[in-house]
């Protein structure tokens, strides 16, 4: 039997009054023949769970108090030079790298996600970029940071802009409006864009930034700043998770994209955006600071780097088993308890602020 409705995965194409209803066993990753319309029956509980777990974390940014910060900021000895230009380059990464994360879900990879309950989940996730976009708004406004220094930072800081344009080029390959799923080419191509922003950009260039700041938050520095970036890293968690899961799907549901070429592809990719992480860790700390430095950074970044492979299913790339920053651990593991707040406000607040009930 043929389907009428085979090349709609957009859910835009016309609607078949005689279509049959949607049988669970038809709903697909990617491709799909069902009605991407159709929520229920439901298929990948996972993609719901997800969804679920992320409007249970909402949080504002307005909500967190920024005092502390604005204080500390503006005294001449409550920062050292080299913790200002650490924090302002890692604001400047941040601040621009929502913006390319959200095109990529909303441009990019709802287009060609052909399943409902995965689509519900980037509707929550593309609210959440908005949400952690506001962030750095907020943020900018309170220190009274130059909008356009921070904003700017990925056209005029090379390390950024080398992640930022290595990123994109995923994004714009799938935005191309002729580029369709549905070739072993095309499926890959768009695995490469999941791997390139689940993975990398929010899986592993996140976290250097968020050692960087968390790192001041443990030193009772910048605790607004730092008590956001939990709320962001909390969010961010789920997001990689739910590439992981999805890349996982797509490989379950179409074994022939996971060749040992391929394999190798994602490796590549996976080592060449750990360089350009090491790089970017370079000229955001020239210098130690806060016990962090470029060198424990780098062996952070393998770390993770492995991790992330070893999550896709692929064998390790640098063999680095050691976490030099095992509080890192400590604080996602805070962020996935229910009570993270609680927990946290006893750990870590200092400085007052949000009240949660
Ligand atoms: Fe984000
Ligand atoms: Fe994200």
């Amino acid at each position: 039997m043929t389907h009428a409705f085979d090349t709609d995965t957009t859910g835009l194409g016309e609607i078949h009054r005689d279509a049959g209803r949607v049988a669970v066993d038809e709903k697909a990753m990617i491709n799909a023949r069902a009605d991407v319309n159709q929520l229920l029956p439901l298929k990948y509980h996972w993609a719901w769970e997800k969804y679920l777990a992320g409007c249970s974390n909402h949080w504002m940014p307005t909500e967190v108090a920024m005092q502390a910060d604005i204080a500390l900021w503006k005294s001449d000895d409550g920062l050292t030079g080299d913790e200002r230009f650490m924090l302002k380059r890692n604001l400047g990464f941040f601040a621009t790298a929502e913006s390319l994360v959200a095109n990529n879900v909303v441009l990019a990879v709802y287009r060609h996600l052909t399943n409902p309950e995965c689509r519900q989940y980037l509707l929550r996730q593309a609210f959440e970029e908005a949400v952690h976009g506001h962030a750095f708004c907020y943020i900018c406004e309170s220190l009274g940071l130059d909008e356009g220094e921070l904003f700017n930072m990925y056209r005029e800081i090379p390390s950024i802009t080398e992640k930022d344009s290595w990123a994109l080029r995923y994004t714009r390959n799938l935005e191309d409006p002729e580029f369709a799923t549905g070739t072993p080419e095309t499926d890959q191509a768009f695995l490469r864009d999941l791997v390139a922003f689940y993975v990398v950009f929010e899986g592993m260039w996140f976290y250097t930034g968020f050692a960087q700041i968390l790192s001041l938050g443990r030193r009772n520095k910048m605790v607004g700043i730092a008590e956001q970036y939990q709320y962001i890293l909390r969010d961010e968690s789920i997001h990689l998770n739910f590439g992981i899961d999805v890349i996982n799907q797509i490989k379950a549901e179409n074994p022939h994209l996971w060749s040992p070429g391929f394999q190798e592809e994602i490796r590549s990719m996976l080592t060449e955006a750990c360089e350009l992480e090491v790089a970017y860790g370079r000229e955001t700390m020239p210098r130690g600071v806060l016990g962090l430095n470029a060198e424990l950074c780098e062996q952070y970044m393998h770390f993770i780097t492995d991790r992330r492979a070893e999550q896709l299913g692929l064998a390790p790339i640098f063999g680095e088993t050691r976490n030099p920053f095992p509080w890192m651990s400590e604080v996602m593991d805070l962020a996935k308890e229910k009570n993270f707040f609680e927990t946290r406000v006893t750990e870590y607040q200092t400085g007052g602020g949000l009240e949660w009930d």
